[in-house]
């Protein structure tokens, strides 16, 4: 990208199928108590929207049942569940309650420097019902817009459910976003409250999150009437006249409050994504489709006992595995779950296998990017640990190698116990493909019906329609690749962009005639097993987060130095990609600047530390097609050192040859 410019790149060409023919049978013990079986499939198969109207009554209480199960007639919109009015969080609180569930332990919470709470059911519909009140009392109501900007702390959840309970619309921002990046999703959704904290513990020290609320909110012109700040770390914090304590506000709310139904398209909440472009996307989900669907595939990918199973889902609430598998599905089926604030290697290495044994965790779901991590530290660690809890193990966020899904098995899913039994049938792994548009699971195993297959998420789940398509949109055959896209709508899709019903429609809806385009490259192998080959767009996976090539690059030449950036997505055995950015310089740094440290430094406020390059490379030039293209394909070859490709289409055929000189080759 040039300053003042727009230039479009090529899109990545696929990566090669790997030849991985494995395949595991789930055992006999699992698959006899396993809750999904082939029959799932079948009624899904035999009616589709037959068998999520079924499923939307079983897993969800309705105040008013439904009268159409889609409405599809304004296309690409849907409406899901038609009629039907139903509370979130009475849903995932209020009826565990009256159902004589009030004793069972909903949030096993363990904080960073070891501190821990317990909330069952009955004391976290307390909380909610207490912050409910106390939202409404700062003015809230429904359909009104609260950001969170909160640690993995309990009342991350509290606060989402609590809004679901008024029918206000939650957007939370990481907490590892910057103040600007806070600052634009205030403004985009015209929030009217915040909720924060002082900050958090990363690696044994405390760290702040206030201040960049209070940078976030320093310029006029903002719709914040309200910042609420949870106490966490205790570290000095300053107070503008916006600002209250949690403690004061919601410790003082009555814990009776009255759920009413809201619509089943009611707003549940908007998430920012990155997109292709610079400006990130309020993806916007409702509630009876958004919960049905996360609530079924919680209970069948994982196999979920919710009398006797211990869930932990490891992702942050910033993200939508957060929302989906923190928040939202394990309530909603009673489960009981575990939220870690901290990072796996405080104060040591083993700390995740010491919660998991500590807890008895039955059902890990995490992601790719962790597991490389525990693999690089050794497995020693987790063989001192007691893992014979494990019956079921989840991955998300990225494409599982091969070798770490064999890891995970072998060392996790065979661990039983420290003195180093292993156990006869190792826990199946269910690798589950989905995005934040998606809400929940698109494709993904069932543990008791499907042999997995290291490194592929196989299967679309029992009643969605997942294919893989050409350029022309053709149902590719067996053996080839291509996009991959879904058929059918299905329940907790996106109902839009927020404020930008275009984009919405353009992004997802125009590559192909009635089919959603997830920007995902896939192969159906031999089988039809469906094997994920990574975005085909600008968008980066940098440790299962979504970044987006052209808002770094937009962010890099923002900087007073660069005149040109270009961004990709490098090969890296840990994070599956790193953001590598290509600069060409327009100012001279003053003599002894580390202007690569300043350039990352300045991502790194712009955006938040996850966006920061890892490495920045000073280029004389950029390769472009005759058009302006920037060809990000060869900056890959450059970046993953690989032999540069074919640059036939360049305008300048000497560039190439120019970039390898100034890095020294
Ligand atoms: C990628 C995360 C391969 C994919 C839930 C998708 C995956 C993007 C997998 C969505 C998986 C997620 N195998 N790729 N199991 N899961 N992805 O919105 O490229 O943060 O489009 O949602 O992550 O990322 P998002």
């Amino acid at each position: 990208m040039r300053k003042d410019a727009n230039t479009v790149s090529d899109s990545k060409t696929l990566d090669n199928l790997s030849t991985e023919t494995r395949s595991f049978a789930p055992s006999k013990n699992f698959s006899d108590q396993a809750i999904a079986t082939q029959a799932r499939y079948d009624a899904a198969n035999a009616d589709r929207l037959g068998y999520w109207a079924d499923q939307a009554r079983q897993v969800l209480t309705w105040d008013t049942d439904f009268t159409e199960t889609l409405d599809w007639s304004q296309a690409p919109v849907a409406k899901w569940f038609v009629g039907g009015k139903l509370n979130a969080a009475y849903n995932a609180l209020d009826r565990h309650v009256e159902n004589g569930l009030g004793d069972r332990v909903a949030i096993y919470f363990e904080g960073e420097p070891g501190d821990t709470r317990t909330y069952t059911y009955a004391q976290l519909t307390e909380e909610v019902k207490k912050a409910a009140n106390a939202f409404e009392s700062l003015g809230v109501a429904k359909g009104d817009r609260v950001a969170v900007y909160l640690p993995m702390i309990p009342e991350a959840v509290i606060t989402m459910l609590a809004c679901a309970r008024i029918g206000a619309i939650h957007s939370v921002v990481f907490g590892g976003f910057s103040a600007d990046a806070l600052r634009s999703r205030i403004d985009d959704a015209d929030a009217k409250l915040v909720v924060t904290a002082d900050g958090t513990w990363r690696r044994g020290k405390p760290s702040p999150l206030k201040p960049a609320v209070d940078e976030a909110l320093s310029a006029p012109g903002h719709t914040v009437q309200n910042v609420l700040v949870v106490k966490r770390n205790g570290e000095p914090t300053e107070f503008g006249s916006l600002d209250k304590w949690w403690d004061d506000v919601v410790g003082a709310a009555s814990t009776e409050h009255t759920a009413v139904a809201h619509d089943s398209e009611h707003p549940l909440f908007v998430l920012y994504t990155s997109g292709t472009t610079g400006k990130p996307k309020g993806i916007v989900h409702t509630t009876g489709g958004f919960l049905t669907q996360g609530a079924v595939t919680h209970r069948d990918t994982f196999d979920l006992h919710p009398e006797t199973d211990v869930f932990w889902c490891t992702a942050d609430i910033g993200w939508v595995t957060g929302h989906s598998y923190v928040t939202y599905a394990p309530l909603i089926n009673g489960a009981t779950q575990v939220i870690y604030e901290g990072t796996p290697d405080t104060p040591h290495q083993g700390r995740w296998w010491e919660l998991v044994e500590k807890y008895g965790v039955t059902i890990l779901y995490t992601a790719p990017t962790a597991i490389r991590t525990f693999m690089k530290w050794g497995r020693e660690i987790p063989d001192g640990y007691d893992l014979s809890s494990l019956r079921v193990l989840g991955s998300v966020g990225e494409p599982i190698n091969p070798e770490a899904w064999m890891w995970y098995r072998d060392v996790i899913g065979t661990n039983n116990g420290k003195n180093g039994e292993r156990k006869e049938h190792p826990t199946p792994i269910v690798d589950t493909w989905w995005q934040t548009e998606t809400g929940a699971h698109m494709i993904a195993p069932l543990p008791g019906v499907t042999a997995t297959k290291p490194g592929s998420a196989q299967v679309a789940v029992p009643g969605i329609a997942i294919d893989v398509v050409d350029e022309a949109g053709e149902s590719v055959a067996n053996g080839q690749g291509g996009f991959l896209v879904i058929r059918e709508p299905w329940p907790a899709m996106l109902r839009g962009i927020w404020g930008d019903m275009d984009r919405y429609k353009e992004t997802y809806w125009s590559r192909y005639e009635n089919m959603y385009f997830a920007g995902d490259g896939a192969k159906k192998d031999a089988d039809g097993d469906i094997w994920l080959l990574g975005r085909v767009d600008d968008v980066m996976n940098v440790s299962g987060h979504r970044l987006s090539t052209t808002e770094i690059e937009s962010s890099l030449v923002a900087h007073p130095y660069v005149a040109e950036a270009a961004v990709v997505g490098a090969k890296d055995d840990t994070t599956g990609e790193a953001v590598v950015a290509f600069v060409i310089l327009q100012t001279v740094p003053a003599e002894g600047e580390d202007v690569v440290a300043t350039l990352r430094n300045h991502v790194g406020k712009d955006i938040g530390p996850i966006a920061k390059p890892k490495h920045v490379l000073v280029v004389p030039e950029l390769p472009k097609t005759r058009s302006g293209k920037i060809m990000r394909r060869l900056l890959k070859d450059v970046a993953e050192g690989r032999e540069v490709g074919d640059a036939t289409t360049l305008s300048d055929s000497t560039v190439m040859s120019q970039i390898a000189q100034s890095m020294g080759k």
